[in-house]
């Protein structure tokens, strides 16, 4: 790619490829959920706004979507893993069948976090989807649809961020170290 910003080493994941991924996955979540009267999405922001709003406009089963938020305690250079709820659903989720979509999977803390927080709240079925997962150690939670295994380097687009930029390149590429070093 001619015109990549000085700040990235390199595309890890076209545009074509995460379109096309997402497709696959949308197909089988209508396969999984054939019989439901409806599905709840539940992106995690900010980053997965950009994946739900794809993978719900590629849904052909009858589904709503809503949005939570979480923050790590301290900054991530400190982080104890501990996570806390800054933005909750608009809606109760008793006897919903509910699909967590996140973007990236990393430690595991956010999604391990969220699921046991929306578990206590009696959906009549949680998944999880996320469209990136890191190659590294993870808490263990289970992930019910996954996109790309991404390597443990700084990734940056299609949500994901440094610093609140590059979230919205269509693409995934690798930020180079001197940028975040
Ligand atoms: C990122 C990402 C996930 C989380 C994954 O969010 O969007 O939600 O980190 O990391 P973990 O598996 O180590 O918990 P971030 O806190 O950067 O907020 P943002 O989505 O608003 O950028």
């Amino acid at each position: 790619m001619t015109d990549l910003h000085p700040d990235l080493a390199r595309v890890l994941l076209s545009p074509d490829v995460i379109q096309s991924r997402i497709k696959e996955i949308a197909r089988q979540i209508e396969g999984d959920y054939a019989d439901a009267e409806c599905v709840v999405l539940i992106g995690i922001l900010k980053g997965a706004f950009i994946f739900l709003s794809d993978l719900s406009r590629e849904l052909k089963i009858p589904h709503t979507v809503d949005f939570i938020s979480v923050s790590s305690y301290g900054d991530s250079a400190v982080s104890n893993g501990a996570v806390r709820l800054i933005l909750d659903l608009r809606k109760p989720i008793k006897n919903e069948h509910v699909i967590i979509v996140e973007d990236i999977v990393d430690t595991g803390n956010t999604l391990e976090y969220l699921y046991r927080t929306l578990k206590w709240r009696n959906p009549a079925s949680l998944r999880t989807c996320t469209l990136f997962q890191k190659e590294r150690e993870s808490k263990d939670v289970p992930v019910d649809y996954l996109g790309f295994e991404l390597p443990d380097v700084w990734v940056v687009g299609y949500g994901l961020d440094y610093a609140d930029t590059h979230r919205t390149l269509p693409y995934v590429a690798e930020l180079k170290a001197e940028v975040y070093g």
